[in-house]
């Protein structure tokens, strides 16, 4: 029996491909900063421990007073992918959305204290007070909705649990068990936060006015960081991919009825070099002893790496996605369209108007932390 709903009548405004673009380039953005808050939070909050060291806590502060903006953009690009999944996959997504329900709504609490915790955790590290605590709350909370995340995405491709979850409580008051995908995919991503947690303390080694020892001190840790964690990076990925079903395997290799999911397939090798490269280049910031300009070309190879490495582990896990859907009976492809290309032409002018508005507020932001630091 078809374990999903009845077909949404509302026919596609807009075409399957491009509705997967817009949803890979905005969750690749949301990646890219949800890892810079898991990580650069914990970095913040583990060099706030050694108050006797003037180097530690300027980087604490640096990081910290950054994070409460990284809560913005992990929000703000949030919301876009959400709507394109729903738009593709809301007969799954909304099922395993409805049977979590208690705790994918406690989301936006969590989210909020979340929130609020940032902010007391840098008012506290600017006032010379203990912090980390508030800074290891804030990051425990933000690590169980990465959690409730992965287990809404593994949820929604399990029809098999549904049934019963449903007859257990149709509130919504239980997590789902037994999803050997489930968990390594949740330590990907926390092993993500500091590999790109890391190398964003490369970058801003480069970019922010520290005094030269300074500059030495946040360039050589994160790259170490990042060299470490990004070996632990790589074999949470290699552990995610091997437990997925036989059969989406041998899609992502070309051996299902869509050879388009090859294209995951050699995302997912992808994703592999460009960690791999990215590792080297931050061992060189980590050990090389660089000069400031170094440091400076470094740290923007590294942000260059990093937005690349997010674009290939969000179309490899599309992949993952489109093809265990597949077997089961769900076809993101077999949809009914009906373009409404006027509404579709506004749509792509406003969306390329709005990425515009945020890169040059990206860089009022950049500016403005300049004279800050430059005033203190
Ligand atoms: C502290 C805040 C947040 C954290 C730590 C976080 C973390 C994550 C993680 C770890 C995933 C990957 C889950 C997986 O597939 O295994 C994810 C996916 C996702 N997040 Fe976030 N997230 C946060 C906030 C938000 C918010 C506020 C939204 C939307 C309003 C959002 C929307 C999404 C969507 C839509 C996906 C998956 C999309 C898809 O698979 O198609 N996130 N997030």
């Amino acid at each position: 029996m078809n374990p999903y709903p009845a077909v949404d009548p509302i026919p596609l405004p807009a075409p399957v491909w491009l509705l997967k673009l817009l949803h890979v380039v905005t969750l690749s953005l949301h990646f890219v900063a949800v890892e810079m808050l898991l990580g650069g939070l914990l970095l913040a909050v583990l060099l706030s421990l050694f108050r006797g060291s003037p180097l530690s806590l300027v980087t604490a502060r640096a990081i910290a007073r950054r994070l409460t903006i990284v809560m913005t953009f992990v929000i703000n690009l949030g919301v876009p992918p959400l709507l394109f999944a729903q738009v593709l996959y809301g007969r799954a997504l909304y099922t395993s959305s409805v049977l979590i329900g208690i705790y994918w709504i406690s989301i936006i609490g969590i989210l909020m204290l979340t929130y609020w915790l940032l902010y007391r955790f840098t008012a506290r590290l600017e006032a010379g007070k203990s912090a980390w605590w508030v800074g290891l709350s804030a990051w425990v909370l933000a690590g169980f909705i990465a959690r409730l995340l992965s287990t809404n995405m593994t949820l929604m491709l399990r029809p098999e649990v549904w049934r019963n979850m449903y007859s257990a409580s149709a509130m919504g008051a239980y997590l789902p068990t037994g999803d050997p995908t489930l968990t390594p995919r949740w330590l990907l991503m926390l092993a993500g936060g500091m590999f790109i947690g890391g190398l964003w303390m490369v970058y801003l080694a480069g970019r922010s006015t520290f005094t030269a020892e300074e500059k030495s001190f946040v360039a050589g840790l994160g790259g170490k960081v990042a060299a470490a964690f990004g070996i632990v990076y790589i074999v949470a990925g290699l552990w995610a991919a091997s437990v997925q079903p036989e059969i989406v395997k041998a899609g992502l290799a070309g051996h299902s009825g869509y050879p388009l999911y090859r294209i995951s397939g050699f995302a997912g090798y992808g994703w592999l070099a460009l960690v791999v490269v990215a590792v080297l280049v931050a061992a060189i910031a980590g050990f090389g002893k660089l000069s400031a300009g170094w440091i400076g070309l470094t740290g923007w190879v590294g942000v260059l790496l990093a937005v690349l490495l997010e674009i290939a582990l969000v179309v490899y896990r599309d992949g993952v996605r489109d093809l265990t859907l597949l077997s089961k009976n769900y076809d993101v492809w077999d949809r009914v369209v009906v373009t409404n290309w006027s509404v579709v032409g506004l749509f792509l002018v406003l969306f390329v108007a709005g990425l515009g508005v945020v890169g040059w507020l990206v860089s009022v932001v950049a500016r403005a932390e300049k004279v800050m630091e430059g005033a203190a």
